[in-house]
C-alpha cells in the first residue's frame, strides 16, 4: 500500500468516525432498548394466553400463572414470597414474567434453561399449583373448547404437556415492554428524561451498577454474588446458583434481576426484604459497591429506575372455554 493511499484511508476513516460519532455514543450505552415482540404464530400465543390465565391447571382450581405473575401488576404478585396451594408460604420472591424471554436462564438460580422448561414446573410443584402433568392433560382433554384449539394449533389429536408448555412459553415471549421513557431517550429523544432522571442514570453508570445490570433487560444475563463488598444478611434458606452447579464458588450467586418495570415489581431481592426502591438502591450501593449514597443521590437513581417502565401487556382478557360434565372437579381444600 502506498503511503499516500494509507494516509487518505486514515483520513477517510477519521471522517466517518466523526459522522458516526453521535450514533456510536448511543450504541455504546450499557443498557439497550427493548424491541417489540415479533409474533410468528398468533394462534399458539392465544392458546398460551388462555393457559396462563387458567386456574383449572391447579389442584384447587383457583391458582393460575397470573395469580403469582399478575399482568395487571408488572407480572409479579407484589408479595415478599408467594402464596401457593392451601395458602402455603412460598420459599422465594416471585420474579416478574415481563421480559423473561431476555433472561439467560429462568429462576433465581437458573435451574430452568428455557421458558418452556420453566412452564412445567409450577403446575406440578406441590407448593404452587399442586397438580400433576397427567392431571393437567386429562383436564384439558375434557374441555371441548381446548381440544379444538390444541388440534387447530398442533394438528394432532392428543394434547401433551409439551404442547401446553410450548404454548405458555410462546405467550410469555410476547410479554416484552418496549417504549419506556428511557428507551425513547436511548433512541434519541433527548427530552424523554428530566435532568434529575438523567443525573440518576449517570450516577448509576459511574457507580458501577451497570457492571451487573446491563443489556436490554438491565439484568437477567448473568449470575452474580449477592454481597460483593459486605455479606447480605437474610433469613431465607435460598443458597443461589450453588444449588444447580454444586460449585461452592456459586454460593449466594443469584441471577441478576431485570430492572425493567422495577417500579412495579416490589418488594425486592430474592427474599423480598426490601420494600421500596429507596431501600433496594441503598442496599445495592453498600453491599455490591461499597458506596453509601446520600439521600439526594439515592433519589436520583430511583428517579432513573422509574423511567424503565415500558408498555405493559395490552390485550383482551382471554375468555376460557367452559368445563364439560367430564371435567374432574377441583379439590381446593385438600
Ligand atoms: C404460587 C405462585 C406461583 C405460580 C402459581 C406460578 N409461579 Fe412462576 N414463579 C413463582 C416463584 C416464587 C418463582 C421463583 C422461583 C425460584 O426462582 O426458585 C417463579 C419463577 C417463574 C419464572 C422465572 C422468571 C425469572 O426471572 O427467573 C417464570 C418465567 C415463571 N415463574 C412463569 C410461570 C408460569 C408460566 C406459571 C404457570 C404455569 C407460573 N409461573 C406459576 C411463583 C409462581
Ligand atoms: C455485582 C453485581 C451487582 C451490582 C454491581 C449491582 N447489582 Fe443490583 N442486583 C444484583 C443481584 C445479584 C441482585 C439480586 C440479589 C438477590 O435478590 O439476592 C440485584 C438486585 C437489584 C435490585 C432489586 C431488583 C428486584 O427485582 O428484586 C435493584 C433495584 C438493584 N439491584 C439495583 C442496583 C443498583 C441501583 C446498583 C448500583 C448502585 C446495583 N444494583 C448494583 C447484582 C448487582
Amino acid at each position: 500500500m502506498s503511503k499516500r493511499f494509507a494516509l487518505s484511508f486514515a483520513a477517510a476513516a477519521a471522517l466517518s468516525v466523526g459522522f458516526a460519532g453521535a450514533a456510536l455514543a448511543q450504541s455504546a450505552e450499557p443498557i439497550t432498548p427493548i424491541e417489540p415482540a415479533k409474533v410468528t404464530d398468533a394462534a399458539l400465543v392465544e392458546l398460551g394466553k388462555k393457559l396462563f390465565f387458567d386456574p383449572r391447571l391447579s389442584k384447587s382450581g383457583f391458582i393460575s400463572c397470573n395469580s403469582c405473575h399478575n399482568l395487571s401488576m408488572g407480572g409479579s404478585d407484589n408479595l415478599k414470597t408467594s402464596i401457593g396451594h392451601n395458602w402455603q408460604k412460598g420459599p422465594i420472591n416471585a420474579p416478574t414474567v415481563l421480559n423473561s424471554s431476555l433472561n439467560v436462564a429462568q429462576f433465581w438460580d437458573g435451574r430452568a434453561l428455557t421458558l418452556q422448561d420453566q412452564a412445567g414446573g409450577p403446575i406440578a410443584n406441590p407448593g404452587e399449583m399442586a397438580f400433576t402433568h397427567t392431571l393437567a392433560v386429562t383436564l384439558l382433554e375434557s374441555i371441548p373448547g381446548y381440544v379444538g384449539e390444541f388440534k387447530a394449533v398442533f394438528k394432532n389429536d392428543k394434547i401433551t404437556i409439551e404442547e401446553v408448555t410450548k404454548a405458555i412459553a410462546a405467550f410469555e415471549e410476547t410479554l416484552v415492554t418496549p417504549n419506556s421513557r428511557f428507551d425513547k431517550w436511548l433512541k434519541g429523544d433527548k427530552k424523554a428524561l428530566t435532568g434529575e432522571e438523567l443525573a440518576g442514570y449517570e450516577l448509576f453508570k459511574d457507580s458501577g451498577c451497570t457492571a451487573c445490570h446491563n443489556g436490554a433487560a438491565a439484568g437477567g444475563n448473568t449470575f452474580q454474588k449477592m454481597g460483593v463488598m459486605e455479606p447480605y444478611k437474610s433469613t431465607s434458606p435460598a443458597e443461589g446458583r450453588v444449588a444447580v452447579t454444586k460449585e461452592e464458588a456459586d454460593r449466594f450467586n443469584f441471577k441478576v434481576p431485570t430492572l425493567r418495570n422495577v417500579e412495579m415489581t416490589y418488594p425486592y431481592f430474592h427474599d423480598g426484604e426490601a420494600a421500596t426502591l429507596t431501600q433496594a438502591v441503598d442496599v445495592m450501593g453498600r453491599i455490591q459497591l461499597g458506596k453509601k449514597f446520600t439521600e439526594a443521590e439515592n433519589a436520583k437513581i430511583v428517579a432513573f429506575l422509574k423511567t424503565l417502565t415500558g408498555d405493559q401487556p395490552d390485550f383482551k382478557l382471554p375468555i376460557l372455554p367452559p368445563s364439560s360434565d367430564k371435567t374432574p372437579l377441583p379439590t381446593p381444600f385438600e
